[in-house]
């Protein structure tokens, strides 16, 4: 049922107006291209088009979805997707752009995908400090949703053979910029409950940052230090059962394809769709006045191994 991955002779173009002009074509389609950033390469796609950032995951083979970094234009286009209180204005003034992640709560009238953000009431956004992506910003006029541009479990590429390595033929466009200048990613850190925490060391001080903003970098961050140990997506309240066939009466029905119900991820049984419809569909699902969910069976392959991996965590007792 599910398509393979689509297969690519990937096109590598020098920086430059031609290659922008490309860039922002495909990422028209919803298909994502390979960046460079100021940080490392990174694998682009419009933020605010489900699909187009579930070609993302497809493209990295990502066994699970992560909340990915929004790129933007600068702070007055963040603050349309979150919420910045005085002390994240403070860090976007002093470090932007520039390799620091910004996670805030996120603006309930942001037209960011909630695939992006894995379903989550925050938004990591970051303005990056390279011509190329800039550049690109302008050109698409929508946020970039970029996570590396490697496949699940490579390093992080800071060149174009890097990104090669393991996304040749999975990717339509790799624009060439050269050698990254910091070779790490982003240093990502979060303002949410008035409180600054650590969520990522990077290329920015975190001493220096806390003394800018004014903030003490909190408790919890200072613990916090593998991305697992972070709270970091939606899952919903209610209890889930998976590969179900038929509801039950007490339960809210999540199809897919032909096994319909309540809701449907895709009735075309296309695992890009139900990829990008997953999360808006457990929020209705926790929202509903059953008590309880039951998901139709997920093909397990291409990308479908990310969206049974997230359900199955959400099914998991906890
Ligand atoms: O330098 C960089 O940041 C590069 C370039 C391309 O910009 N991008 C990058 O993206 O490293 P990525 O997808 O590899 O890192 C995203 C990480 C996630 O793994 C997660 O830890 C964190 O950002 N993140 C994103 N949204 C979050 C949120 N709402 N709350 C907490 N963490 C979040
Ligand atoms: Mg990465």
């Amino acid at each position: 049922m599910s398509a393979p991955n689509p297969r690519y002779r990937t096109e590598i173009l020098p920086y430059g107006k031609a290659a922008i002009a490309e860039a922002a074509r495909l990422i028209g389609q919803g298909l994502p291209v390979a960046m460079p950033t100021e940080t490392v390469y990174g694998l682009a796609a419009d933020a605010t088009n489900g699909e187009a950032v579930a070609r993302i995951y497809e493209a990295k083979g990502r066994p699970g979805f992560n909340p990915l970094i929004v790129h933007v234009s600068g702070l007055a286009e963040a603050e349309q997707h979150g919420f910045f209180p005085e002390a994240a204005l403070m860090a976007a003034r002093h470090y932007w752009p520039g390799a620091l992640t910004i996670v805030v709560p996120r603006r309930e009238d942001s037209p960011v995908a909630s695939l992006a953000t894995a379903g989550l009431a925050s938004i990591a956004l970051r303005c990056p400090n390279h011509q190329a992506m800039q550049d690109l910003l302008a050109a698409v006029g929508r946020p970039l949703a970029a996570p590396s541009a490697n496949a699940s479990g490579g390093i992080s590429p800071t060149n174009v053979d890097h990104v090669l390595k393991t996304l040749e033929a999975r990717i339509p466009l790799v624009i060439d910029g050269g050698h990254t200048a910091q070779g790490v990613e982003s240093t990502i850190v979060s303002f949410l409950d008035g409180k600054l925490a650590l969520l990522r060391p990077g290329p920015i001080d975190i001493a220096q940052l806390a003394a800018v903003t004014g903030l003490p970098i909190g408790e919890r961050s200072a613990r916090i230090e593998a991305p697992g140990q972070m709270r970091s997506h939606y899952a919903p309240e209610k209890t889930l059962r998976l590969d179900a066939i038929q509801r039950e009466p007490h339960e809210w029905m999540i199809g897919f394809g032909p096994c319909d119900g309540d809701d449907n991820l895709s009735p075309g049984g296309d695992v890009i769709e139900a990829a990008s419809r997953l999360f808006d569909a457990l929020h209705r699902a926790d929202d509903s006045d059953k008590p309880a969910i039951a998901v139709a069976p997920i093909p397990k392959t291409g990308i479908g191994a990310a969206i049974n991996d997230r359900l199955s965590r959400a099914a998991a007792p906890r």
